[in-house]
C-alpha cells in the first residue's frame, strides 16, 4: 500500500478545489481527503465546513455517519471482510471473527505492529466466490481462514500473492 501523506492544509485545499464546483461535493472531497491522507484529518472539517457553507457540526455528523471514513491512520495494509448476505452465508462471520482474533484486534482497528486495520463492507462485488475479502486493493474469494492467515503473512513481509 503506497504510503500515506502527512496533513497539509495546502494539499487539502488543492484536493477540495478539485470538487468545488459540483453538486454533493462533500463525499467526493471526503474521498478524495481520505485517498490522499488515509483519514480524515480534524483540521480538514472547518475547511471542508468553510468550502462547502456547511457547519462544522454537520461535516462531523457526515463523516461520523459512513463506516468508510476513518478517524485516524490505516494501518500499512487495510484488510476488508465483506459482511454482505453472500459472504454472510458462506462463513463470513466466522472469517472475520476469526480475523479479530488472529489479528488481535477489533472492528475498525489497528494491528499493535501497524501492518493491518481490520475494517468491514457490504458487497465486492464477488459474491460468486463468497466469501470475499480485499486486502488493500487486492481481491481475493472462497477465503478460508486457513487461507486468510496465509495471506496476511504475505502481506506481512511485503510479498502479496
Ligand atoms: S456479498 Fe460479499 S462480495 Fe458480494
Amino acid at each position: 500500500m503506497a504510503d500515506r501523506a502527512p496533513w497539509s492544509e495546502d494539499r487539502a485545499r488543492s484536493i477540495l478545489s478539485e470538487f468545488q464546483d459540483i453538486r454533493g461535493a462533500l463525499l467526493p472531497m471526503l474521498h478524495g481527503l481520505q485517498e490522499e491522507f488515509g483519514c480524515i484529518d480534524d483540521p480538514a472539517i472547518p475547511l471542508l465546513a468553510d468550502a462547502l457553507n456547511l457547519s462544522q457540526a454537520e461535516v462531523h455528523g457526515v463523516v461520523s455517519f459512513y463506516e468508510d471514513f476513518r478517524k485516524t491512520r490505516p494501518g500499512r495494509h487495510v484488510l476488508k471482510v465483506c459482511r454482505a448476505e453472500a459472504c454472510q452465508s458462506m462463513g463470513a462471520e466466522a472469517l472475520l471473527a476469526h480475523a479479530k482474533s488472529h489479528l488481535s484486534v477489533d472492528r475498525g482497528e489497528t494491528t499493535a505492529d501497524g501492518a493491518f486495520t481490520l475494517e468491514t463492507v457490504f458487497c465486492l462485488g464477488n459474491c460468486a466466490l463468497s466469501p470475499a475479502v480485499l486486502i488493500d486493493e487486492d481481491l481475493f474469494g472462497r477465503v478460508s481462514p486457513d487461507r486468510l492467515d496465509a495471506l496476511l503473512a504475505d502481506y506481512r513481509e511485503g510479498v502479496p500473492a
